[in-house]
Protein backbone atom coordinates (compact mmCIF):
# COMPACT_ATOMS: atom_id res chain seq x y z
CA UNK A 1 0.00 0.00 0.00
CA UNK A 2 0.98 3.48 -0.59
CA UNK A 3 0.03 7.00 0.30
CA UNK A 4 -1.63 7.35 -3.01
CA UNK A 5 -3.96 4.37 -2.50
CA UNK A 6 -7.66 5.24 -2.20
CA UNK A 7 -9.17 6.01 0.90
CA UNK A 8 -11.50 2.62 1.33
CA UNK A 9 -13.85 3.45 3.95
CA UNK A 10 -16.25 -0.50 3.78
CA UNK A 11 -12.90 -1.91 4.15
CA UNK A 12 -11.20 0.43 6.79
CA UNK A 13 -14.87 -0.38 8.56
CA UNK A 14 -14.47 -3.88 8.70
CA UNK A 15 -10.65 -3.91 9.77
CA UNK A 16 -11.98 -2.10 12.96
CA UNK A 17 -14.90 -4.37 13.81
CA UNK A 18 -12.20 -7.08 13.40
CA UNK A 19 -10.15 -5.29 15.73
CA UNK A 20 -12.05 -4.64 18.56
CA UNK A 21 -13.52 -8.06 18.13
CA UNK A 22 -10.39 -9.88 18.86
CA UNK A 23 -7.38 -8.00 19.78
CA UNK A 24 -6.12 -6.89 22.96
CA UNK A 25 -4.25 -3.95 22.56
CA UNK A 26 -1.02 -2.90 24.74
CA UNK A 27 -1.38 0.18 27.51
CA UNK A 28 -4.57 1.53 25.77
CA UNK A 29 -7.81 1.57 26.87
CA UNK A 30 -10.01 -0.15 24.27
CA UNK A 31 -13.31 2.12 25.55
CA UNK A 32 -11.17 5.19 24.57
CA UNK A 33 -10.17 3.05 21.04
CA UNK A 34 -13.75 2.46 20.02
CA UNK A 35 -14.41 6.39 19.91
CA UNK A 36 -10.58 7.19 18.49
CA UNK A 37 -9.67 4.80 16.07
CA UNK A 38 -6.56 4.96 13.72
CA UNK A 39 -6.30 2.24 11.54
CA UNK A 40 -2.11 2.66 9.86
CA UNK A 41 -2.74 1.86 5.79
CA UNK A 42 0.38 3.63 4.57
CA UNK A 43 3.82 5.79 5.65
CA UNK A 44 6.28 7.55 3.62
CA UNK A 45 8.86 9.59 5.44
CA UNK A 46 7.56 10.95 8.08
CA UNK A 47 3.90 10.95 7.70
CA UNK A 48 1.68 7.97 8.19
CA UNK A 49 -1.91 7.60 6.70
CA UNK A 50 -4.90 6.24 8.35
CA UNK A 51 -7.03 3.92 6.03
CA UNK A 52 -9.37 6.89 6.16
CA UNK A 53 -6.72 9.10 3.76
CA UNK A 54 -5.87 11.31 6.82
CA UNK A 55 -2.02 12.05 6.92
CA UNK A 56 -0.49 12.69 10.03
CA UNK A 57 2.59 13.99 10.72
CA UNK A 58 4.63 11.27 12.80
CA UNK A 59 6.31 13.65 16.09
CA UNK A 60 7.32 10.09 17.64
CA UNK A 61 8.72 8.28 14.87
CA UNK A 62 6.44 5.24 16.03
CA UNK A 63 7.59 4.69 18.92
CA UNK A 64 10.65 5.97 19.15
CA UNK A 65 11.76 3.81 16.49
CA UNK A 66 11.95 4.79 12.80
CA UNK A 67 14.96 6.74 13.00
CA UNK A 68 15.61 6.60 8.63
CA UNK A 69 11.65 7.40 8.07
CA UNK A 70 8.85 5.13 6.87
CA UNK A 71 8.75 3.43 2.72
CA UNK A 72 12.49 2.60 2.56
CA UNK A 73 11.43 0.34 -0.43
CA UNK A 74 15.18 -0.97 -0.76
CA UNK A 75 14.76 -2.59 2.99
CA UNK A 76 12.11 -4.51 1.75
CA UNK A 77 14.59 -5.78 -1.08
CA UNK A 78 16.73 -6.62 1.38
CA UNK A 79 14.50 -8.54 3.36
CA UNK A 80 13.10 -10.08 0.08
CA UNK A 81 16.88 -11.48 -0.91
CA UNK A 82 18.07 -12.39 2.09
CA UNK A 83 14.68 -14.72 2.79
CA UNK A 84 15.56 -16.51 -0.63
CA UNK A 85 18.93 -16.49 0.53
CA UNK A 86 18.55 -17.93 4.08
CA UNK A 87 15.16 -16.82 6.06
CA UNK A 88 16.34 -18.17 9.41
CA UNK A 89 18.78 -20.80 11.50
CA UNK A 90 18.96 -20.75 15.22
CA UNK A 91 22.38 -18.52 16.24
CA UNK A 92 23.82 -21.58 18.03
CA UNK A 93 25.35 -22.00 14.04
CA UNK A 94 26.84 -18.56 12.81
CA UNK A 95 25.50 -16.59 9.78
CA UNK A 96 26.36 -14.07 7.48
CA UNK A 97 23.88 -11.54 8.20
CA UNK A 98 24.27 -11.34 12.16
CA UNK A 99 28.30 -11.20 11.90
CA UNK A 100 28.33 -8.78 9.96
CA UNK A 101 26.03 -6.32 11.85
CA UNK A 102 28.20 -7.74 15.16
CA UNK A 103 30.80 -6.70 12.95
CA UNK A 104 28.91 -3.37 12.46
CA UNK A 105 28.11 -2.44 16.08
CA UNK A 106 31.67 -3.32 17.34
CA UNK A 107 32.85 -0.53 14.96
CA UNK A 108 30.35 1.91 16.42
CA UNK A 109 30.92 1.52 19.47
CA UNK A 110 34.60 2.09 18.99
CA UNK A 111 36.02 -1.45 19.36
CA UNK A 112 36.66 -4.26 21.58
CA UNK A 113 32.49 -5.38 22.14
CA UNK A 114 30.96 -8.37 21.29
CA UNK A 115 27.16 -8.87 20.66
CA UNK A 116 24.46 -11.15 22.01
CA UNK A 117 21.68 -10.76 19.52
CA UNK A 118 17.75 -10.56 20.94
CA UNK A 119 14.46 -9.70 19.81
CA UNK A 120 13.41 -6.51 22.29
CA UNK A 121 14.98 -3.41 24.08
CA UNK A 122 13.29 -5.63 27.31
CA UNK A 123 14.87 -8.36 26.09
CA UNK A 124 18.06 -6.15 25.45
CA UNK A 125 18.26 -5.23 29.08
CA UNK A 126 17.00 -8.64 30.60
CA UNK A 127 20.05 -10.45 28.98
CA UNK A 128 22.10 -7.61 29.95
CA UNK A 129 21.37 -7.92 33.82
CA UNK A 130 21.43 -11.97 33.63
CA UNK A 131 25.36 -11.35 31.83
CA UNK A 132 26.10 -9.26 34.47
CA UNK A 133 25.21 -12.18 37.39
CA UNK A 134 26.62 -14.56 35.30
CA UNK A 135 30.19 -12.60 35.02
CA UNK A 136 30.27 -11.86 38.47
CA UNK A 137 29.55 -15.49 39.65
CA UNK A 138 32.47 -16.41 37.27
CA UNK A 139 35.09 -13.32 38.20
CA UNK A 140 33.99 -13.42 42.15
CA UNK A 141 32.90 -16.43 43.22
CA UNK A 142 33.66 -15.56 47.00
CA UNK A 143 30.74 -12.45 47.10
CA UNK A 144 28.30 -12.34 44.57
CA UNK A 145 27.51 -9.44 42.83
CA UNK A 146 23.91 -9.41 42.07
CA UNK A 147 22.12 -5.63 42.79
CA UNK A 148 21.16 -3.77 39.94
CA UNK A 149 21.17 -0.06 40.88
CA UNK A 150 18.66 1.76 38.91
CA UNK A 151 17.13 5.50 38.63
CA UNK A 152 13.80 6.56 39.63
CA UNK A 153 11.41 6.91 36.80
CA UNK A 154 13.47 5.29 34.58
CA UNK A 155 12.04 2.70 31.88
CA UNK A 156 14.22 -0.14 31.06
CA UNK A 157 10.93 -2.34 29.51
CA UNK A 158 8.26 -4.36 30.21
CA UNK A 159 9.28 -7.91 31.40
CA UNK A 160 9.51 -8.50 35.36
CA UNK A 161 12.53 -7.81 35.85
CA UNK A 162 13.36 -4.49 33.86
CA UNK A 163 10.18 -3.76 35.48
CA UNK A 164 12.21 -3.89 38.39
CA UNK A 165 14.58 -1.78 37.15
CA UNK A 166 12.67 0.64 35.93
CA UNK A 167 11.09 3.77 38.04
CA UNK A 168 8.10 4.43 37.35
CA UNK A 169 5.02 3.46 39.60
CA UNK A 170 2.42 3.60 37.97
CA UNK A 171 4.06 1.03 35.10
CA UNK A 172 4.51 -1.51 38.30
CA UNK A 173 1.97 -1.39 40.67
CA UNK A 174 -0.21 -3.57 39.07
CA UNK A 175 2.55 -6.56 39.12
CA UNK A 176 4.23 -5.86 42.41
CA UNK A 177 5.79 -7.58 44.23
CA UNK A 178 8.77 -6.68 42.02
CA UNK A 179 12.02 -8.28 42.41
CA UNK A 180 13.85 -6.39 45.63
CA UNK A 181 17.18 -6.45 44.20
CA UNK A 182 16.88 -3.39 42.33
CA UNK A 183 17.63 -0.59 44.17
CA UNK A 184 16.48 2.63 43.02
CA UNK A 185 18.59 6.14 43.25
CA UNK A 186 17.61 9.83 42.25
CA UNK A 187 16.86 10.48 38.88
CA UNK A 188 19.10 13.65 37.10
CA UNK A 189 15.66 15.75 36.45
CA UNK A 190 16.95 19.29 36.44
CA UNK A 191 14.25 20.81 35.89
CA UNK A 192 12.50 19.43 38.68
CA UNK A 193 15.62 17.99 40.89
CA UNK A 194 14.35 15.19 43.31
CA UNK A 195 16.85 17.44 45.52
CA UNK A 196 15.67 21.11 44.91
CA UNK A 197 18.93 22.00 44.19
CA UNK A 198 20.18 23.97 40.77
CA UNK A 199 22.86 22.87 39.02
CA UNK A 200 25.85 23.55 39.40
CA UNK A 201 25.68 24.37 42.58
CA UNK A 202 23.66 21.00 43.38
CA UNK A 203 27.63 19.54 43.01
CA UNK A 204 25.76 16.75 41.27
CA UNK A 205 24.07 15.63 44.46
CA UNK A 206 22.17 12.79 42.36
CA UNK A 207 25.92 11.37 41.78
CA UNK A 208 26.54 11.44 45.39
CA UNK A 209 22.89 9.49 46.08
CA UNK A 210 24.38 6.77 43.94
CA UNK A 211 27.76 6.46 45.54
CA UNK A 212 26.06 6.66 49.17
CA UNK A 213 23.38 3.95 47.66
CA UNK A 214 26.23 1.72 46.86
CA UNK A 215 28.32 2.18 49.95
CA UNK A 216 25.32 1.09 52.01
CA UNK A 217 24.22 -1.87 49.77
CA UNK A 218 27.69 -2.88 50.30
CA UNK A 219 29.69 -2.55 47.34
CA UNK A 220 30.61 -6.62 46.84
CA UNK A 221 26.81 -7.01 46.51
CA UNK A 222 26.55 -4.56 43.79
CA UNK A 223 26.70 -6.30 39.86
CA UNK A 224 25.89 -3.38 37.72
CA UNK A 225 24.37 0.08 37.45
CA UNK A 226 21.90 1.07 34.62
CA UNK A 227 20.98 4.21 33.23
CA UNK A 228 19.65 5.56 29.60
CA UNK A 229 22.01 8.31 29.17
CA UNK A 230 19.33 10.87 28.26
CA UNK A 231 16.60 9.81 30.11
CA UNK A 232 13.44 9.51 27.67
CA UNK A 233 10.11 8.23 28.84
CA UNK A 234 10.28 10.54 31.45
CA UNK A 235 10.00 13.73 29.59
CA UNK A 236 13.70 13.72 28.16
CA UNK A 237 15.89 14.61 31.24
CA UNK A 238 19.82 15.39 29.73
CA UNK A 239 21.94 15.26 32.97
CA UNK A 240 24.48 17.71 33.11
CA UNK A 241 27.38 16.56 31.52
CA UNK A 242 29.64 15.47 34.50
CA UNK A 243 26.99 12.91 35.12
CA UNK A 244 27.59 9.84 32.89
CA UNK A 245 31.51 10.27 33.67
CA UNK A 246 30.47 10.48 37.55
CA UNK A 247 28.96 7.21 37.53
CA UNK A 248 31.27 5.72 35.60
CA UNK A 249 34.19 6.62 37.97
CA UNK A 250 32.36 5.27 41.09
CA UNK A 251 31.54 1.68 38.62
CA UNK A 252 35.24 1.55 38.47
CA UNK A 253 36.32 2.41 41.88
CA UNK A 254 33.76 -0.73 43.40
CA UNK A 255 34.36 -2.90 40.58
CA UNK A 256 30.67 -2.30 39.11
CA UNK A 257 29.69 -2.67 35.86
CA UNK A 258 27.82 0.10 33.56
CA UNK A 259 25.19 -0.93 31.93
CA UNK A 260 23.61 1.76 29.40
CA UNK A 261 20.35 1.61 27.96
CA UNK A 262 20.55 2.58 23.88
CA UNK A 263 17.51 1.50 23.14
CA UNK A 264 16.06 5.02 22.80
CA UNK A 265 18.87 7.11 22.45
CA UNK A 266 20.84 5.00 20.31
CA UNK A 267 21.56 5.20 16.45
CA UNK A 268 21.65 8.70 15.68
CA UNK A 269 18.85 10.09 17.91
CA UNK A 270 20.64 12.61 19.75
CA UNK A 271 23.10 13.71 17.23
CA UNK A 272 25.41 11.18 17.65
CA UNK A 273 25.60 7.43 17.06
CA UNK A 274 24.97 6.60 20.85
CA UNK A 275 23.69 8.55 23.70
CA UNK A 276 26.89 8.22 25.82
CA UNK A 277 29.73 8.93 23.19
CA UNK A 278 28.69 13.00 23.96
CA UNK A 279 29.97 11.79 27.37
CA UNK A 280 33.16 9.81 26.92
CA UNK A 281 32.66 7.16 28.97
CA UNK A 282 33.10 3.34 28.13
CA UNK A 283 30.26 1.25 29.35
CA UNK A 284 30.44 -2.41 29.94
CA UNK A 285 27.12 -3.52 28.70
CA UNK A 286 24.81 -1.41 26.33
CA UNK A 287 21.27 -2.45 24.83
CA UNK A 288 20.10 -1.73 21.51
CA UNK A 289 16.75 -1.98 19.76
CA UNK A 290 14.82 -0.16 17.98
CA UNK A 291 16.50 2.67 15.84
CA UNK A 292 18.73 -0.67 14.99
CA UNK A 293 16.41 -1.57 12.04
CA UNK A 294 14.25 1.42 12.49
CA UNK A 295 11.59 -0.64 12.70
CA UNK A 296 11.67 -2.31 9.68
CA UNK A 297 12.18 -5.73 11.66
CA UNK A 298 12.06 -7.02 14.83
CA UNK A 299 15.60 -6.67 16.49
CA UNK A 300 17.69 -5.82 19.33
CA UNK A 301 20.64 -6.19 21.00
CA UNK A 302 23.33 -6.68 23.70
CA UNK A 303 26.73 -5.40 23.30
CA UNK A 304 29.45 -6.58 25.44
CA UNK A 305 32.72 -5.48 26.26
CA UNK A 306 35.29 -7.91 25.94
CA UNK A 307 37.28 -7.51 29.64
CA UNK A 308 33.12 -9.29 29.91
CA UNK A 309 33.02 -11.52 27.32
CA UNK A 310 36.10 -13.12 27.95
CA UNK A 311 34.73 -14.16 30.85
CA UNK A 312 32.34 -16.13 29.32
CA UNK A 313 35.47 -18.62 27.57
CA UNK A 314 36.99 -21.40 28.30
CA UNK A 315 36.22 -25.69 27.83
CA UNK A 316 33.12 -27.04 27.22
CA UNK A 317 33.42 -28.74 30.16
CA UNK A 318 34.25 -25.13 32.21
CA UNK A 319 30.24 -23.88 31.78
CA UNK A 320 31.31 -20.77 31.42
CA UNK A 321 28.97 -20.14 27.84
CA UNK A 322 26.50 -17.58 27.92
CA UNK A 323 23.53 -19.47 29.51
CA UNK A 324 20.71 -18.01 27.44
CA UNK A 325 18.98 -18.34 24.50
CA UNK A 326 16.09 -16.92 22.34
CA UNK A 327 14.90 -18.56 19.14
CA UNK A 328 15.03 -15.50 17.14
CA UNK A 329 18.41 -13.90 18.24
CA UNK A 330 20.71 -12.94 15.27
CA UNK A 331 17.68 -13.58 12.93
CA UNK A 332 19.14 -13.33 9.08
CA UNK A 333 16.36 -11.27 7.44
CA UNK A 334 16.27 -8.78 10.68
CA UNK A 335 20.37 -8.22 10.41
CA UNK A 336 20.02 -8.21 7.15
CA UNK A 337 17.95 -5.57 7.22
CA UNK A 338 19.67 -4.29 10.42
CA UNK A 339 22.82 -4.00 8.71
CA UNK A 340 21.42 -1.94 5.56
CA UNK A 341 19.24 0.57 8.02
CA UNK A 342 22.86 1.46 10.08
CA UNK A 343 24.76 1.81 6.05
CA UNK A 344 21.71 4.03 5.20
CA UNK A 345 21.66 6.17 8.67
CA UNK A 346 25.89 6.55 7.75
CA UNK A 347 25.53 7.44 4.24
CA UNK A 348 23.14 10.00 5.10
CA UNK A 349 24.75 11.50 8.09
CA UNK A 350 21.74 11.12 9.87
CA UNK A 351 23.31 11.79 13.18
CA UNK A 352 24.57 15.17 12.45
CA UNK A 353 21.20 15.51 10.73
CA UNK A 354 19.66 14.89 13.80
CA UNK A 355 21.95 17.28 15.62
CA UNK A 356 21.09 20.33 12.56
CA UNK A 357 17.11 19.51 12.63
CA UNK A 358 16.96 19.22 16.63
CA UNK A 359 18.54 22.36 17.24
CA UNK A 360 15.99 23.99 14.44
CA UNK A 361 13.50 22.14 15.97
CA UNK A 362 14.01 23.24 20.13
CA UNK A 363 14.83 26.71 18.55
CA UNK A 364 11.22 27.06 17.33
CA UNK A 365 9.85 25.26 20.34
CA UNK A 366 11.60 27.75 22.61
CA UNK A 367 9.52 30.97 20.79
CA UNK A 368 6.36 29.10 22.10
CA UNK A 369 7.49 30.37 25.87
CA UNK A 370 5.25 33.38 24.93
CA UNK A 371 2.78 31.18 26.20
CA UNK A 372 2.53 31.29 29.36
CA UNK A 373 2.62 27.22 29.79
CA UNK A 374 5.55 26.29 28.25
CA UNK A 375 7.75 25.49 31.61
CA UNK A 376 10.75 23.95 29.80
CA UNK A 377 12.04 22.96 26.43
CA UNK A 378 14.62 20.25 26.83
CA UNK A 379 16.54 17.89 25.32
CA UNK A 380 18.96 16.52 22.51
CA UNK A 381 19.45 16.23 19.17
CA UNK A 382 15.71 15.40 17.99
CA UNK A 383 14.70 13.69 21.55
CA UNK A 384 12.31 16.41 23.24
CA UNK A 385 10.41 17.12 25.83
CA UNK A 386 8.39 20.45 26.56
CA UNK A 387 7.00 20.61 29.56
CA UNK A 388 3.71 22.19 30.63
CA UNK A 389 2.49 24.19 33.08
CA UNK A 390 0.47 26.38 35.04
CA UNK A 391 2.45 29.16 35.77
CA UNK A 392 6.69 29.43 35.00
CA UNK A 393 7.32 30.35 38.44
CA UNK A 394 5.67 27.74 40.93
CA UNK A 395 6.46 25.04 38.15
CA UNK A 396 2.92 23.55 38.73
CA UNK A 397 1.91 21.01 36.27
CA UNK A 398 -0.44 21.72 33.45
CA UNK A 399 -3.80 19.25 34.50
CA UNK A 400 -4.25 15.83 32.50
CA UNK A 401 -7.15 17.04 30.66
CA UNK A 402 -5.84 20.10 29.47
CA UNK A 403 -2.25 18.31 28.19
CA UNK A 404 -4.62 15.61 26.73
CA UNK A 405 -6.53 18.62 24.71
CA UNK A 406 -3.11 20.36 23.15
CA UNK A 407 -2.53 16.32 21.98
CA UNK A 408 -5.67 16.37 20.82
CA UNK A 409 -6.01 19.76 18.85
CA UNK A 410 -2.66 18.75 17.44
CA UNK A 411 -3.70 15.47 16.43
CA UNK A 412 -6.51 16.56 14.71
CA UNK A 413 -4.59 19.22 13.34
CA UNK A 414 -2.55 16.32 11.48
CA UNK A 415 0.38 16.29 13.72
CA UNK A 416 1.26 13.36 16.72
CA UNK A 417 2.99 13.90 19.50
CA UNK A 418 4.09 11.96 22.37
CA UNK A 419 3.46 12.65 26.28
CA UNK A 420 5.64 11.33 29.38
CA UNK A 421 4.55 8.01 30.64
CA UNK A 422 6.29 8.69 34.17
CA UNK A 423 2.88 8.88 35.53
CA UNK A 424 1.98 11.60 38.32
CA UNK A 425 5.26 13.23 38.01
CA UNK A 426 6.13 13.88 34.38
CA UNK A 427 3.08 13.32 32.23
CA UNK A 428 2.31 16.89 32.04
CA UNK A 429 5.72 16.88 29.15
CA UNK A 430 4.73 16.83 25.40
CA UNK A 431 7.65 14.58 23.64
CA UNK A 432 9.27 14.69 20.00
CA UNK A 433 11.23 12.36 18.41
CA UNK A 434 10.64 12.53 15.30
CA UNK A 435 11.85 10.57 11.84
CA UNK A 436 15.77 11.94 12.21
CA UNK A 437 14.96 12.51 7.82
CA UNK A 438 12.31 15.28 9.15
CA UNK A 439 12.93 18.46 6.67
CA UNK A 440 12.50 21.95 8.36
CA UNK A 441 9.22 22.69 6.94
CA UNK A 442 7.79 19.74 8.70
CA UNK A 443 9.42 21.26 11.43
CA UNK A 444 8.18 24.75 11.07
CA UNK A 445 4.62 22.77 11.46
CA UNK A 446 4.98 20.99 14.22
CA UNK A 447 5.94 24.13 15.60
CA UNK A 448 3.39 26.01 14.43
CA UNK A 449 0.55 23.24 15.10
CA UNK A 450 1.19 23.59 18.82
CA UNK A 451 1.66 27.11 18.50
CA UNK A 452 -2.66 26.99 18.11
CA UNK A 453 -2.80 24.55 20.14
CA UNK A 454 -1.25 26.55 22.65
CA UNK A 455 -3.33 29.51 21.64
CA UNK A 456 -6.93 27.38 21.27
CA UNK A 457 -6.37 26.11 25.41
CA UNK A 458 -6.10 30.00 25.86
CA UNK A 459 -4.59 29.76 29.30
C1 LIG B 1 14.78 3.31 27.30
C2 LIG B 1 14.03 2.07 26.95
N1 LIG B 1 14.54 0.88 27.25
C3 LIG B 1 13.92 -0.27 26.95
C4 LIG B 1 12.71 -0.26 26.31
C5 LIG B 1 12.00 -1.54 26.00
O1 LIG B 1 12.04 -1.79 24.64
P1 LIG B 1 10.95 -2.76 23.98
O2 LIG B 1 9.63 -2.07 24.03
O3 LIG B 1 11.47 -2.98 22.59
O4 LIG B 1 10.94 -4.01 24.78
C6 LIG B 1 12.13 0.96 25.96
C7 LIG B 1 10.84 1.01 25.24
O5 LIG B 1 10.30 2.04 24.91
C8 LIG B 1 12.80 2.16 26.30
O6 LIG B 1 12.27 3.35 26.03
Amino acid sequence: MSLTNAPDPAARAAIVQQDLDNVLHPIVQHRALEKSQMVIAGAQGSTIRDADGTEYLDGMAGLWCVNIGYGRTELAQVAHDQMLQLSYFPHTAMNEPAAKLAAQLNGLMGGGYHTYFVNSGSEANEAGFKIARQYHKHESPGSYRYKVISRHYGYHGTTMTTLAAGGMGDRKSKFEPMDGNFIHVAQPTCYRCPFKLEYPTCELACVKNIENTVQAEGPESVGEIIVEPIMSGVGIAVPPDEYLPEVEKICREYGILLHVDEVINGFGRTGKMFGHQHYNVSPDIIAVAKGITSGYMPMAATVVKNDVFNSFLGEVADGRQVMQVNTWGGHAVAAAVAVRNIEIQLEEKLADRAAEMGKYLQDGLRTLFRHGVVGDVRGKGLLIGIELVTDRASKTQLPGPDVQAVMDFCRKAGVIFGRAGGGRMYSNTLTLCPPLVITRAECDRIVETLDRALTALGK
